[in-house]
């Protein structure tokens, strides 16, 4: 039954990471209110598993699938385009797959790109995807982007932004998941003009999940205390004009300060822009 208190019904939503926690849950919910979901994993099994569980509890509900490896900027591209060429409409994007701190957070990894993997995957990936997406998105408007980050942010270090002199895993998703609020904010500008909302979101501390027990931390909330939430910015026709805000659970509120600072979000973004420019569309 629905219980989702907004219409969704017919709306197509883009969920990054939908294989498992907040993306799967946030998948069944809106395959109950009747949404086209778009599922993206990046392993063939485990997104066949979502998808045929969710069609198996949810009959009727329509579900195209993706695969692509956010760790490496050409799939991202080509996720873009498979979307851009299936979908007719894209009323949101749920930028939701992470890289979490990781069982052994002295171990610095790379993206396909050489960058550094939680900067790849949890900023740039969203970033490029967002981008490229722009035009279906625009045309679908009012559309919306959901970036899931979290309440865990660290300043970026512009003169290591790549962590290759003090690496630690966990202030590596810190760093990650700021640029992804950083960049949410210079999104909704460039966004705000074609009537597509772009907010940020802490969903809930420590949910019972996969990156959460990979890096031994006591799981203190189930998966739905933060759907809730990331489920309002998806639909809430309340929130439609809100944008370039970061929310603590249902709080809009102040994220890390180096991301109300004008010249550290230009220097993210020159970074950025140089990183993605050679996968990005001309015109997204
Ligand atoms: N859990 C929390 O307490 C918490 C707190 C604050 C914020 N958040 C945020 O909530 C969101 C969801 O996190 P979660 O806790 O639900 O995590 P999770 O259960 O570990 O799920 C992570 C998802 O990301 C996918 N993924 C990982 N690396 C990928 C890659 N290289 N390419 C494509 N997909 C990849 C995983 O795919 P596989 O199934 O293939 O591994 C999985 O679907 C994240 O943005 C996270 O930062 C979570």
């Amino acid at each position: 039954m629905n219980d989702l208190l907004f219409p969704m019904h017919g709306k197509h939503v883009l969920i990054t990471g939908a294989t498992r926690g907040l993306g799967l849950r946030l998948a069944e919910r809106l395959a109950e209110a009747g949404a086209v979901l778009l599922l993206h994993g990046r392993d063939p099994e485990r997104l066949d598993a979502a998808a045929d569980r969710i069609e198996r509890e949810r009959p009727g509900a329509e579900i195209h699938r993706f695969l692509a490896d956010l760790s490496d900027l050409d799939q991202v591209a080509a996720l873009a385009k498979s979307v851009a060429d299936r979908a007719p409409r894209l009323d949101v994007l749920v930028n939701n797959a992470v890289v979490g701190g990781g069982s052994d957070t002295a171990r610095r990894e790379v993206s396909a790109q050489g960058h550094e993997l939680r900067l790849a995957v949890n900023h740039l990936a969203p970033l490029l995807l967002a981008r490229s997406l722009g035009r279906l998105l625009a045309a679908s408007a009012p559309s919306r982007v959901v970036n899931v980050a979290s309440l865990g942010q660290a300043p970026l270090d512009f003169d290591d932004v790549m962590l290759e002199r003090e690496y630690e895993g966990v202030r590596a998703y810190c760093q990650s998941k700021l640029a992804m609020i950083m960049s949410t904010i210079d999104m909704a500008e460039r966004f705000e003009p074609q009537g597509v909302s772009v907010n940020a979101i802490h969903p809930a501390h420590l949910m019972d999940t996969e990156i959460v027990r990979q890096s031994g931390f006591t799981p203190l909330a189930g998966v739905d205390e933060g759907a809730e939430p990331t489920l309002r910015l998806i639909g809430d026709p309340a929130l439609q004009e809100v944008t370039g805000r970061y929310f603590e659970q249902s709080q809009p509120t102040k994220a890390h300060d180096q991301a109300y600072d004008p010249e550290a979000r230009a220097q993210l973004a020159a970074v950025s822009e140089r990183l993605i420019a050679p996968y990005a569309p001309g015109d997204g």
